[in-house]
């Protein structure tokens, strides 16, 4: 665990190039998802920052008012203080600015989809894991050809379906190819969802390394 570059985080080398950028969901930390992280990529470098909101104790990447209200002032500015955490670690363990692929999972994966919109050179693909749309963007960013993986649960009490489409049609309008995966159960993580996304990622980097 590190705390410097202005977050709490973890910083995994793998024999690279691509890095995973990892993003918890709340009441989460650094540590939770780098078990998943190295299942989806054994070689990648991992990046795993710890969100610097709390609330009620539980760390987050941004506030939120109430369930699914995001404080969207906060979340921007959180948004552009992550890039800033990023654009750092590039420089300090020697990263590809050019591969880097966020993995995040609820309000991570949130979090993730406003970096999408709001500073979209930053990643190369991302893999949203129960995301739902942050704001609606001023102007549509430009995300041509960029991998975007949305997963999204069936009967998930969080995120209803209509937003997980709303977010699919948001990116597609911005030119990324998404692909857009509906697991059967509820917002939890599921073994057939790692499944999905590890098939994603292995496709991605088969179409970057050519
Ligand atoms: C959020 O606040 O980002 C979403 O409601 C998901 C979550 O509970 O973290």
């Amino acid at each position: 665990m590190s705390e410097d570059l202005g977050f709490v985080h973890r910083f995994e080398p793998g024999e690279g190039p691509l890095t995973l950028l990892i993003l918890h969901g709340t009441g989460g930390n650094e540590n939770d998802l780098v078990g998943l992280a190295r299942a989806l990529d054994p070689n990648a470098n991992l990046l795993s920052p710890r969100g610097r909101v709390l609330e009620n104790g539980m760390p987050r990447f941004f506030r939120r008012l109430a369930m699914g209200v995001f404080d969207v002032e906060d979340l921007i500015a959180r948004t552009h203080e992550l890039v800033r955490f990023v654009d750092q670690a590039v420089g300090a363990y020697r990263l590809d600015a050019g591969r880097i692929v966020a993995v995040g999972y609820s309000n991570g994966a949130n979090i993730a989809a406003s970096m999408l919109l709001l500073h979209p050179q930053t990643l190369s693909a991302a893999a949203l894991l129960h995301a739902m749309p942050p704001f609606e963007p001023e102007s549509v960013p430009d995300l041509s050809g960029k991998p975007i993986l949305l997963t999204a649960g069936r009967h998930d009490s969080m995120v209803p379906g209509e937003l997980s489409d709303k977010l699919a049609q948001m990116y597609s309008e911005a030119g990324a190819e998404v692909a857009l995966e509906w697991m059967p159960g509820g917002h939890e993580l599921t073994q057939q969802e790692i499944k999905v996304a590890a098939d994603w990622l292995a496709q991605v980097k088969g179409k970057t390394d050519r």
